[in-house]
């Protein structure tokens, strides 16, 4: 009897250890060797419609069998991409971000006419949702470490990562044995209150700010050797119609300005904490007011039935100096997303506002319209996050080519020409 019982207790840590293994991705480079390391769980809970006009909602798990052909590594960006199912798929893109990593989002792929899966679904296509992960300010040469479930919600999906461990951009072919551990792992009475500036008012998920392993050398993110001003803390702002409603406008992001006052050109960063978000939500238009204490910046976005769009800028700083600093453009058209989704874009930007004023953003992601249950719908990324960023040496190449072309056919044209004009004289 006690050895049947031992063997199910066995069977059952057997089952477990299966379990808890999650997937273990090894992505090697065109020499063969490993260039990104990933051992995690993902859970996805979806809501989906059915048939008499209902939603709904199933998990998912991320299956241990999962096919990482399409992953592919390079020198600054690598892509883990998980292909499994009847057509569903899960990838999370990584960028060099100085001598860190991030990760930059998360698209997650679902065919809803895979019926085992969604049974009911009154649609029929693959639908997709990016996401933004909280996997940032990353050591290289160490693995992102965070055993913490860090759930990340947008109005169709959620999805739940845990027993996380990846390295993006691993050097000489093996995994570091130095980690980054995430905020979340790290036990509250280490933390040292102003270690960890979280711009968050109220943090309610694992919004991971990692801690990177104090006895390693490992480039600390806050202390840049550059005599610049260090990136900005992202904050997260939002609006909301009244009191008992969730926002209806949403922005995360770190800014900075840069002004010039007669031969002087200086930057400042907004600092989130203390920084008060005020506007509103309107049809045609909706309005942020970000009030700190030396600056005050007004974004006025406007909904052009489809599209939205950043339409004017008002910012008003009072730098160190003492005289105060003011410029407005009403007149851009930055931003641009389809009304009912979100824009983000995580590479650094700098936009230039007037010749007098530049904005830099860092982090970024905006829903100024249609924003549903307070949460970012999915995200058109800028051009410069997207994979299609290294098309543009080609085209440059392309537009090169082609103009010799024109030169050329326009010579042989005019020597023709001056040789037919000779014979008539
Ligand atoms: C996502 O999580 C939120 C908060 O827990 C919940 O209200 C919402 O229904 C969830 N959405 C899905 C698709 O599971
Ligand atoms: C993940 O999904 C599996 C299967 O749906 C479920 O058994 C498990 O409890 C889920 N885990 C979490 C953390 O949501
Ligand atoms: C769903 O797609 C299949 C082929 O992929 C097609 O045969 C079928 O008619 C479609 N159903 C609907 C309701 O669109
Ligand atoms: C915000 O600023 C106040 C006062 O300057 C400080 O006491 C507080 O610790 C700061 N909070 C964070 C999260 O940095
Ligand atoms: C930090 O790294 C050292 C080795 O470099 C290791 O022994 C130690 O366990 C690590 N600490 C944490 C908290 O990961
Ligand atoms: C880990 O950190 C130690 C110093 O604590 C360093 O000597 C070692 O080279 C690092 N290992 C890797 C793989 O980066
Ligand atoms: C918000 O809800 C409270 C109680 O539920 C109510 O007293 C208050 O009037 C509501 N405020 C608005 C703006 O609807
Ligand atoms: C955007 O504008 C169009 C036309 O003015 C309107 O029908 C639509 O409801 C607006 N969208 C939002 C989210 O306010
Ligand atoms: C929004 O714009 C449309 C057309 O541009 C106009 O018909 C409508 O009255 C405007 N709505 C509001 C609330 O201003
Ligand atoms: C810009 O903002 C400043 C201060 O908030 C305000 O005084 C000024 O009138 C605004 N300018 C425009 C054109 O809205
Ligand atoms: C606004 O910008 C457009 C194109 O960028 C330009 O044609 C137009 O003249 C500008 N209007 C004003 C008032 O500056
Ligand atoms: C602005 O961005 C461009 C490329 O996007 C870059 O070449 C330029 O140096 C940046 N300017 C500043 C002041 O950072």
């Amino acid at each position: 009897m006690s050895r049947y019982a031992a063997f199910v207790l066995f069977l059952a840590l057997g089952i477990e250890i299966h379990v808890s293994h999650g997937i273990e991705v090894l992505v090697n480079d065109k020499d063969g060797k490993l260039c990104l390391y990933a051992n995690l769980m993902v859970n996805f809970s979806v809501s989906y419609e059915v048939t008499g006009n209902k939603n709904e909602t199933v998990e998912i798990e991320l299956p241990s069998g999962a096919k990482n052909d399409e992953s592919a590594c390079d020198a600054t960006s690598s892509t883990l991409k998980l292909n499994f199912g009847d057509g569903h798929s899960w990838s999370m893109n990584f960028a060099v971000k100085g001598n860190t990593y991030q990760a930059d989002s998360i698209t997650f792929s679902y065919n809803l006419n895979d019926s085992t899966v969604f049974p009911n679904s009154v649609l029929n296509e693959t639908a997709s949702v990016t996401m933004k992960p909280h996997i940032t300010d990353v050591g290289l040469d160490t693995c992102y470490s965070c055993k913490s479930k860090d759930m990340i919600q947008s109005d169709s999906v959620n999805q739940t990562l845990w027993n996380v461990l990846i390295q993006a951009f691993v050097s000489n072919g093996s995994k570091s044995d130095n980690l980054t551990t995430c905020a979340a792992d790290v036990p509250a009475t280490t933390i040292a209150p102003t270690a960890a500036p979280t711009p968050t008012t109220t943090p309610t998920t694992t919004t991971a700010v990692p801690v990177t392993n104090s006895t390693s050398p490992a480039p600390p993110p806050t202390t840049t050797p550059t005599p610049t001003l260090p990136s900005p803390t992202t904050g997260k702002y939002s609006i909301k119609p009244d009191e008992n409603s969730t926002a209806c406008l949403l922005a995360d992001f770190g800014l900075r300005i840069g002004f010039k006052q007669g031969d002087k050109y200086q930057e400042m960063n907004l600092d989130p904490n203390g920084t008060v978000a005020s506007g509103s939500c309107g049809v045609n238009s909706s309005e942020l007011v970000l009030v700190s204490n030396s600056m005050t910046i007004m974004f006025t976005f406007a909904n052009d039935t489809k599209k939205f769009r950043l339409h004017a800028l008002n910012v008003t700083a009072k730098p160190s100096s003492g005289v105060v600093f003011s410029e407005v453009n009403s007149n851009l058209s930055l931003w641009e997303a389809a009304v009912g989704s979100s824009y983000m874009c995580n590479k650094e930007q700098n936009y230039t506002i007037t010749n007098l004023l530049t904005i830099f953003t860092f982090d970024l992601q905006v829903q100024p319209f249609g924003v549903k249950k307070g949460v970012f719908s999915t995200a058109e990324e800028c051009f410069l996050d997207s994979d299609l960023s290294f098309l543009v040496p080609i085209a440059v190449g392309v537009a090169l080519s082609f103009l010799i072309i024109l030169v050329l056919i326009s010579y042989l044209i005019g020597r023709r020409k001056s040789r037919t004009g000779y014979q008539s004289v």
